[in-house]
């Protein structure tokens, strides 16, 4: 047989048998058997020393030729290969972004936080500062800077859970005035803040009554302030957690740490003022103790009664959160029923 007839017959027989491979690993594997250093071309190539000078280039030009079929064909059969290969990977990874995910249970902030977090950006956007105060505190602080000495009546007033003599759970977040104000700095402005925070008493648990609770103080103290201030405070901070057309009206009462002390009552936004069940027609419903830091008070923390004035209010985020969402028990607060928590979906 020629060279020639040996080049024809090895480009059919590998023409063949690209056309019928299926895998990448078998026309790799036909690659290394007809092209490699072992296979029949590099054979009819090595015969190519037995012929004349004359034949040499054309059968030699002749196999390059064939060589370079075989390889494109290779090629081409590759690219095509890959391509069946990778449709078929697409198509066993499919993934079907229309199926419905699996649906991750999402929380939902707890009502106090929110009522909480609620009345804090409100007086955050009247430049007050949030001072976290102690929930196990001084009697000091809590009783006597507050101008409540020992065996003062209104200690009654608070059951009291001491741990000595001298240290308490404290009864209410009035001590943060005494804190903040021994340390505050007038010459870098006035005093504004308020102090959320869990409170405690010796109260039996009922609907209304929990041992644990909690309050938001409130303070200002600079020269020149009066109950008109806290009477515009509170009535922002009112209108914005209970609506527009809320209105507030000072009533006097009785609290150690200031003079004159009122309660504040807020018109009843179930009926608006006309009397229903909600505000015992009265029209108006009770929600916060306030008034004039007692000069005591200012004086006890080293500011002269004289120049400063304050007022100071203090605010059950509870009763807030009871009011405004219709809660009738305090308890519902602690009891961790997600029934009851789940409904209070916020708008963050
Ligand atoms: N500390 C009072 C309480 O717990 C609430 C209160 C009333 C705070 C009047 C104040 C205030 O700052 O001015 O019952």
């Amino acid at each position: 047989m020629t060279l020639k007839k040996q080049l024809e017959d090895l480009r059919d027989r590998a023409i063949k048998n690209i056309d019928s491979t299926l895998t990448l690993n078998d026309l790799n594997q036909i690659r290394v058997e007809i092209l490699g250093k072992k296979g029949p071309m590099t054979e009819v190539l090595r015969g190519m020393k037995d012929l004349s000078a004359s034949e040499r280039p054309v059968v030699g030009s002749y196999a390059n030729e064939i060589r370079d079929v075989i390889t494109e064909k290779i090629e081409k059969k590759k690219i095509f290969l890959e391509a069946v290969k990778l449709n078929q990977t697409l198509k066993e990874e499919k993934i079907d972004v229309t199926l419905s995910g699996k649906k991750v249970p999402q929380g939902v902030r707890h009502v106090l936080s929110q009522t909480l977090n609620e009345i804090e950006d409100i007086f955050l956007g009247m430049g007050y500062e949030i001072i976290e105060g102690y929930e196990v505190e001084k009697d000091y602080y809590n009783f006597e800077r507050m101008n409540i000495p020992k065996e003062h009546p209104a200690r009654d007033m608070q059951d009291t859970f001491y741990i000595t003599d001298d240290v308490l759970l404290r009864t209410h977040t009035s001590p943060v005035q005494a804190r903040t104000m021994e340390v505050h700095d007038f010459s870098r402005g006035p005093l504004r803040m308020i102090s959320p925070g869990k409170v405690f008493r010796r109260d039996t648990d009922d609907a209304t009554h929990s041992h644990q609770f909690n309050q938001v103080e409130g303070l200002v103290v600079d020269k020149g302030i009066t109950m008109g201030d806290l009477k515009g405070t509170l009535e922002v901070m009112v209108k914005k957690m209970f609506g527009q057309e809320r209105k507030i009206r000072l009533r006097p009462s009785y609290f150690p740490f200031t003079e004159p002390s009122v309660e504040v009552d807020v018109s009843c936004f179930k009926c608006g003022g006309t009397g229903c069940n909600v505000c015992k027609h009265t029209g108006w419903i009770e929600i916060l103790g306030a008034g004039m830091v007692h000069p005591n008070v200012l004086e006890m923390s080293g500011i002269d009664s004289n120049e400063y004035s304050g007022f100071a209010f203090g605010l059950g985020a509870e009763r807030v959160a009871m009011l405004r969402y219709g809660i009738n028990d305090i308890r519902h607060f602690y009891q961790n029923d997600f029934r009851f928590l789940e409904q209070f979906k916020i708008k963050e």
